[in-house]
């Protein structure tokens, strides 16, 4: 399959992708909350459980894994990888090797995992991946973002971009601007504005194919401790403004994180969003914490409880679904 079709694929209309890529620490906190532990059995029994949902491929275009995951049988003895092939999902694979603080520069992040990418995305490749993920994050605070943050970590994004296609894998391009702390959502506009400018330069610079790419980044939102919430008509606002003055049209699409937003507020404010399309590029989700949460509630690490859980994330997928299109008409 060409890059372009891969890329097509995954942002098709109706359509979105799964984020359950957490890594050991993130599962290990996820778990906690409702009070598993994170054996290999238990991440086992859970991602098995939600990739299995019943017509899952209905709403859901591509999963993104974690190195063990894709490596991983199922409690049914198949492949995570056979299940979602089966299901038509696209297999992807976090990629990064999560983040370091950056030397001079406190509060700000650099995301690790270039050395050894292309040995890495080979074995990916043989393994069944068609898309990768790499996430860096921008963080928000008393005088940062600093450009020399956003001129590495775009360098670095798109440094792993080129090496994916060289491997036939999709890059997925992730810059997360961090909800966390206080600012409004014109401090979010004005970060994330710069970061999207200064990755499709960097993207151009080092010759990646823009429409064998995906990007998925953060709504315009304010930050979670300013005591606002921006309704969806301004995040949708906002956020679409920012797209058009630099998103390339050639870009296939865009699926959100949904970076601690509430689950219905992430669909309510992806509906929004593409209430304002048509635009040259399919807007959808590429939802973790959105997609899982109240699943994993549902579930609770109890066999009896599977089929109650996977109707919580079915619906969860479905209502998203609905919202690549604009269709959603609440619960
Ligand atoms: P959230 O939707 O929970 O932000 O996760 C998406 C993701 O993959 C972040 O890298």
């Amino acid at each position: 399959m060409s890059l372009q079709s891969i890329a097509k694929q995954m942002v098709a209309k109706g359509k979105g992708i799964l984020a359950a890529d957490e890594s050991s620490g993130t599962i290990e906190r996820k778990f906690a909350k409702v009070g598993l532990t994170s054996t290999e059995d238990n991440r086992r029994a859970y991602r098995g459980m939600l990739f299995t949902s019943p017509g899952i491929g209905n709403y859901i275009s591509g999963a993104i894994l974690f190195d063990e995951t894709i490596k991983q049988k199922a409690p049914d003895g198949r492949t995570m990888v056979s299940i979602l092939e089966a299901e038509g999902i696209l297999p992807g694979i976090k990629v990064d090797q999560g983040t370091k603080d950056m030397e001079g520069s406190p509060g700000e992040k650099i995301t690790k995992g270039l050395d050894g990418l292309g040995e890495r995305l080979k074995e990916y490749a043989t393994l069944g991946a068609k898309f990768a993920k790499w996430r860096s994050v921008i963080t928000i605070g008393n005088g940062i973002p600093t450009d020399a943050n956003i001129k590495q970590q775009t360098k670095d994004l798109a440094a792993y971009a080129l090496e994916c296609q060289k491997a036939g894998i999709v890059p997925m391009v992730e810059p997360e601007v961090l909800m966390d702390g206080g600012h409004t959502i014109e401090r979010c506009v004005e970060a994330s504005e710069k970061t999207l400018t200064a990755l499709f330069e960097e993207l151009k610079a080092a010759g990646v194919d823009i429409s064998g790419t995906i990007l998925k980044t953060n709504m315009m939102v304010p930050g979670k401790e300013s005591g606002t919430r921006a309704t969806p008509e301004q995040v949708a606002d906002a956020t679409v403004a920012v797209f058009k003055k630099v998103l390339p049209n050639d870009l296939p699409g865009q699926a959100f994180l949904s970076g601690g937003q509430e689950d219905v507020e992430a669909t309510e404010n992806l509906n929004a969003i593409n209430k304002k399309g048509p635009f040259p590029w399919n807007l959808s989700f590429s939802y973790g914490r959105a997609l899982q949460d109240s699943a994993l509630k549902a579930w609770n690490g109890k066999s009896e409880n599977i089929i109650a859980a996977q109707q919580v994330f079915l619906k969860r997928a479905k209502m998203n679904s609905l919202a690549t299109e604009g269709k959603y008409k609440g619960e």
